[in-house]
């Protein structure tokens, strides 16, 4: 008969151990108990950068990285952006079920009736340099308005944790915006509550002095599309972070900047703006082959491309594939995306990419559709938080409700010097 165990025979002592196995996991703190003395504390597992350690267990977000599958609460992804829209995919990830008609009415309104910032917020982003970073003016702004709201830290309280959610989901792009306007030298659009909530993004970041400003439907919809593929993506970079720093119960104001902070680095979330910066390099499809030589060469990386979990296509950027082409209708074609092609094409066939299964991720594609929208390159990485910050504070609510749950604090294997004296500065060698 089958048992969920594992046995381990520790060589040291011959001592076997009998560790219960759930989920095809095992749970680290059972290999404590494996010791040579009384006294020692114990055997750990080392994993840096987690590359094997389960560190929640979630019900949020579904990956099978092997096969390309991503679903959000077991809907798959390909279906949410076709069918739904980011606001109603938001309800979905954040309470679990699809809303009905009553709930996402309200939802919506909630949303959309909460898009204002304090005059204070606008004054505070009015003081970075002209050229400021965007994503550098979202973050400080993010983690200054815990200051705005005090009871934000009251995180315990089930009614005052919507409002900051629905806060944070309703003024992100209203900061997006901003930020974008102030690298503009423009003055800041205020927030229009009739327009739906990416429209009222796009007349934010667009107004001049029309009275009414008209969204371009196939452009907000693409957009909202890109926003439904960026709203979770289980235990990545950014969303660890966003449960570490919530872990020690501080407000989610300020752990969703560290979320944001993490999410600005090229092997993240920065690398759609790394994309564009690679593909303007290359320049001409004719120095491709020569550009895979470097990677090949490990003199840099194919940015876009490989995932910690997707060992196959990643099935985000195969709809931003599909998006590429309704936008360019629109805007006219992108010319880097014959660059991008290519590079895709001599990676898909070459052995260097086939063996290490190195795919384009959701960020390969993403930056071309947004250049093409006119958006600058410094503002991808702020394009990919707005949707993000759903996922985040989802994910810091389940932690906050998990019972297994304690602050996050990894153990390290110490290899530096033993105990030894001071020794006073004239007498050092
Ligand atoms: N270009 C060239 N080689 C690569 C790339 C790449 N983009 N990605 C991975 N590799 C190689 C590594 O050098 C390594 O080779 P080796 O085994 O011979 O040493 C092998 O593929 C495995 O890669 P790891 O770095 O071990 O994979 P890891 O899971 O740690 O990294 C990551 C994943 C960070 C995404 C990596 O693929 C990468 O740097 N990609 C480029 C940046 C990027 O596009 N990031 C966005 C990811 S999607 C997102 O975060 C939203």
């Amino acid at each position: 008969m089958t048992k969920n165990t594992l046995s381990i025979t520790d060589n040291r002592t011959g001592q076997t151990y009998e560790i219960p196995i759930e989920h095809d996991t095992i749970n680290a703190m059972d290999l404590r108990q494996i010791k040579v003395n009384p006294g020692d504390f114990g055997m750990m597992s080392y994993d840096p950068a987690f590359k094997n350690t389960a560190s929640t267990k979630s019900t949020i977000t579904y990956i099978d990285g092997g096969k390309g599958i991503l679903r959000y609460r077991g809907y798959p992804i390909e279906q949410l952006a076709e069918k739904s829209n980011y606001l109603e995919v938001a309800y979905l990830i954040l309470f679990g079920e699809l809303p009905t008609k009553a709930q996402y009415d309200q939802w919506e309104y909630d949303i959309l009736h909460h898009t204002f910032v304090h005059e204070n917020i606008k004054q505070l982003m009015h003081v970075f340099r002209h050229d400021a970073h965007p994503m550098g003016m979202f973050i400080a702004t993010v983690a200054a308005m815990s200051t705005f709201y005090p009871e934000g830290r009251d995180i315990m309280n089930e009614a005052e944790r919507l409002k900051q959610i629905q806060r944070l989901i309703a003024k992100v792009p209203t900061v997006a915006a901003f930020s974008y306007r102030h690298s503009r030298g423009l003055p800041y659009v205020y927030p229009d509550n009739d327009l739906s909530y990416t429209g009222n993004f796009l007349n934010m970041l667009d107004k001049m002095t029309e009275v009414k400003y008209k969204p371009n439907p196939v452009l907000e919809r693409a957009l909202d599309v890109l926003f439904i593929l960026h709203a979770d993506h289980e235990q990545n970079c950014g969303t660890a972070a966003m449960r570490v720093i919530g872990s020690s119960h501080t407000d989610p104001y300020t752990a969703m900047a560290g979320a944001a902070a993490a999410l600005y680095g090229p092997l993240h979330g920065g690398a759609n703006e790394a994309v564009l910066r690679m593909l303007l390099e290359i320049g001409d499809v004719k120095h491709v082959p020569e550009f895979i030589k470097g990677v090949k060469n490990r003199e840099r990386l194919l940015m876009g491309f490989g995932h910690r979990v997707y060992k196959n296509y990643d099935p985000r950027a195969k709809i931003i594939k599909q998006i590429a082409d309704q936008v360019f209708a629109e805007t006219g074609r992108n010319p880097l995306l014959d660059i991008a092609l290519e590079l895709e094409r001599i990676a898909l066939e070459d052995d260097f990419f086939v063996q290490r299964n190195l795919y384009p991720n959701v960020d390969f594609y993403s930056g071309i559709i947004y250049q093409a929208m006119r958006f600058p390159i410094a503002m991808f990485p702020v394009l990919f938080a707005i949707p993000r910050t759903v996922g985040w504070l989802a994910q810091w609510v389940e932690m906050l409700k998990d019972p297994d749950q304690k602050i996050a604090r990894p153990r390290q294997i110490y290899l530096g010097p033993d105990v030894r004296d001071y020794v006073p500065m004239e007498a050092r060698g």
